[in-house]
């Protein structure tokens, strides 16, 4: 609940019955139409600010009150299917204490064993069983309540990536005979999602809500051409057969998954202990934005599926596996008022005066509503009650106003027609959708990069901080961040408030940041979507300024956690002539970024292969060569410490059933391709 002064009796109880009804609503559309007008986590959010009136004015409590109760209704519309084994539900922790205590419990009952776990990114969309009778598709049934879903056969067979036939050429023959079952998530790419959205926008029809809805929402359609006209995908992560030796491993799992045809998170990973799982997951939290589906955390599973039954179920959920969830990213709130700011690029960008609210664990005060036309569309209004998002390190954003709990006292803002730090007009270009101040030398576009430029976790010149820059601007000493390679200490010594030592000491600090470490040039910069992490990863992905630069969208969108909308930005920046000239007045002035030695790869060091058959496209001598060239080690004979058994035309039965044996990975030459290309 957005904090506020205690409201009387009668606004909680107006207030109280608002929040009612649209809980009411979201519960409704979510149980029976499979439809989620709010995220789980704006409705949480509505549901807390409810509790908190109750709790203010008990007597206000009443029994049909969404905090008096729990459970939804089932769905009637498609032919139900009962699952031959229940889709379990997984239970969430939140952070390291919640996910040690996690393997704590379960080491306590498999105390002789060592435990080793495999991860994958929890998908945000839709749970789906998909049943092959001796490697033909014969149903797919949705999740439903777990122990009855509904019967969506001829939906899943529109997905181009569901295989009809279970390829034969995966390396467990069993798999192809009698009942083997899929179970995966179904999603939509967040990038079709944008460009449907982009189309309906174009066409002036409503905008779909969010990926994970739309991808339910086709699901349930009856017409299965209507399935076909949307990109949905399935990504698998289990796979279960009547005897549960036919699998040893969840890792070994996900090599079948993939050998039978179906996508599997390239992210899944098996990791030896508990710490190794939380900075995996941690370093996700990071870096999920840049994956092309919705997530809100991490499925941990116990690695060895023996100890995973052993540690069997309670209630709805298998004990040996977690589900790691990432702190929400949605709070409703109150705007309080509606302002304007004048960015680097001279962009005016209208951003919301919030109740402060708690989002991911930090307070949330404001937030971007992108541009005019924005507010329109979604009609965000001074004292509306708003559900703000915040994701990873991108800015704050009021997604949508929750216009059924307006009193009718809520003001709509206009955006102003002139700059309102120079005055100059404001134009727009007819493709684009922002407002900027026509004034190219208006004093708060130069500001803005510049105070960017020099903060923390930039260039972060000692004892440069806002105002300096301010007051250097203020007195034309500078007109951009290069010019600050320029000042000498006598103009800084002529300002007021600067003595000869403060000034010596600001010129000593410019020129110790000369040469900055490449990965804080970059994010100094300012490029669009280039925050911290990524500057890092390009950094390390190139090594310096030059490759950088001459890198097209493809190789920039090949670094990991580089997206193509980023990779794009990445190349317009270096492309634009006004960039290059800074560019090049950077190294006049003697400012040169430090060289990363871009690491040697040793991606498999510590592994080892043993390669058995014949291999098709790569000489046996050559696949070694490699595996050796990335750190790895070959060997002629599997034992427990072989990582992974290649396997090849006519392969050694010998390897094949040790390697079963020893739970070790199993792959064919082109994932062998694969290991020795990412
Ligand atoms: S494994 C025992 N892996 O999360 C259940 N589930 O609460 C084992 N989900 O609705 C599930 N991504 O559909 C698993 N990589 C992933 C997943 C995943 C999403 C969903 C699943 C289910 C829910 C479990």
């Amino acid at each position: 609940m957005p904090s506020n002064s205690k409201p009387t009796k009668a606004a909680a109880a107006q207030r109280i019955t608002k929040l009612k009804e649209l809980i009411g609503k979201y519960r409704y559309e979510y149980h029976v139409n499979n439809k989620s007008i709010l995220s789980e986590a704006a409705a949480d959010s509505l549901k807390h600010e409810l509790s908190q009136l109750e709790e203010l004015y008990p007597e206000l409590i009443t029994a049909d009150s969404p905090t008096q109760r729990v459970a939804g209704e089932p769905l009637p519309e498609f032919s139900s299917y009962e699952h031959k084994w229940p889709m379990l539900s997984l239970n969430d922790v939140f952070d390291e204490t919640e996910l040690k205590a996690w393997e704590d419990r379960i080491a306590k009952l498999i105390p002789d064993k060592d435990m080793s776990y495999f991860v994958d990114i929890k998908m945000d969309g839709l749970a789906c069983s998909l049943i092959y009778e001796n490697g033909e598709l014969v149903r797919g049934v949705t999740r439903g309540d777990g122990y009855v879903g509904e019967d969506v056969t001829h939906n899943v067979r529109t997905l181009e990536s569901i295989p009809l036939n279970l390829h034969k050429g995966v390396t467990n023959k069993e798999l192809l005979k009698g009942y083997t079952e899929i179970r995966g998530e179904i999603v939509m790419y967040k990038d079709d999602f944008a460009k449907l959205n982009q189309q309906r926008k174009k066409d002036g029809l409503e905008l779909f809500a969010n990926p994970r809805n739309l991808a339910a929402g086709t699901m349930r359609q009856l017409d299965p051409s209507l399935i076909a006209a949307r990109p949905l995908h399935f990504h698998a992560y289990d796979l279960l057969r009547e005897n549960r030796e036919d699998i040893s491993t969840n890792e070994l799992c996900y090599g079948y998954l993939k050998e039978l045809g179906f996508i599997i998170n390239q992210q899944a990973a098996r990791k030896k202990d508990i710490n190794s799982v939380l900075s995996y997951a941690l370093d996700w939290e990071e870096k999920r934005q840049s994956l092309n589906f919705n997530t809100d955390g991490m499925v941990i599973k116990v690695n060895n599926r023996g100890q995973f039954e052993r540690l069997g179920v309670v209630g709805k959920a298998p004990r040996g596996a977690i589900a790691y969830k990432y702190p929400a990213e949605q709070a409703t709130t109150k705007v309080r008022d509606i302002q304007v700011n004048v960015g680097r690029t001279g962009a005016v960008t209208p951003f919301a005066v919030l109740e402060p609210v708690t989002i991911a664990g930090t307070t949330v005060q404001m937030a971007t509503l992108h541009n005019g036309g924005e507010i329109k569309r979604k009609d965000i209004r001074i004292g509306d009650s708003v559900i703000v998002q915040k994701a990873g390190d991108i800015i704050p954003e009021v997604v949508e106003s929750l216009k059924s709990l307006r009193s009718g006292s809520e003001k709509v803002f206009k955006m102003p027609t002139k700059c309102p730090e120079c005055d100059s007009a404001l134009t727009k270009k007819e493709d684009e959708a922002v407002l900027r101040c026509s004034n190219l030398s208006c004093p708060a576009r130069t500001h803005r990069q510049l105070e960017h430029f020099v903060s923390r976790g930039a260039l972060d010149i000692d004892g440069v901080g806002e105002r300096v820059v301010k007051t250097f601007l203020d007195e034309g000493l500078i007109a951009d961040s290069a010019d600050l390679f320029k000042l000498r200490a006598e103009q800084i010594s002529q300002l007021e408030g600067f003595k000869d030592k403060s000034a010596e000491n600001i010129i000593k600090a410019i020129e110790a940041v000369k040469n900055p470490p490449l990965d804080r040039f970059l994010f100094a910069l300012g490029i669009r979507h280039v925050g911290i992490q990524t500057a890092r990863d390009l950094a390390n992905a190139f090594g310096d300024l030059d490759s950088l630069r001459e890198a097209t969208v493809d190789e920039l969108a090949e670094v990991e956690g580089v997206g193509e909308i980023v990779a794009e930005s990445i190349a317009a920046w270096f492309i634009d002539e006004e960039n290059q000239q800074l560019l090049a007045k950077f190294a006049g002035l003697g400012v040169a970024p430090q060289r990363v030695e871009v690491s040697r790869d040793d991606r498999l060091s510590g592994k080892t292969f043993v390669i058995t058959g014949t291999l098709e496209g790569l000489a046996r001598e050559e696949a070694e060569e490699k595996i050796r060239a990335l750190g790895g080690k070959v060997s002629s004979s599997v034992s427990a410490k072989t990582n992974y058994l290649v396997v090849g035309d006519n392969p050694g039965e010998n390897k094949l059933s040790q390697a079963k044996e020893h739970y070790i990975k199993i792959v064919d030459e082109s994932e062998l391709q694969e290991l020795l290309r990412s």
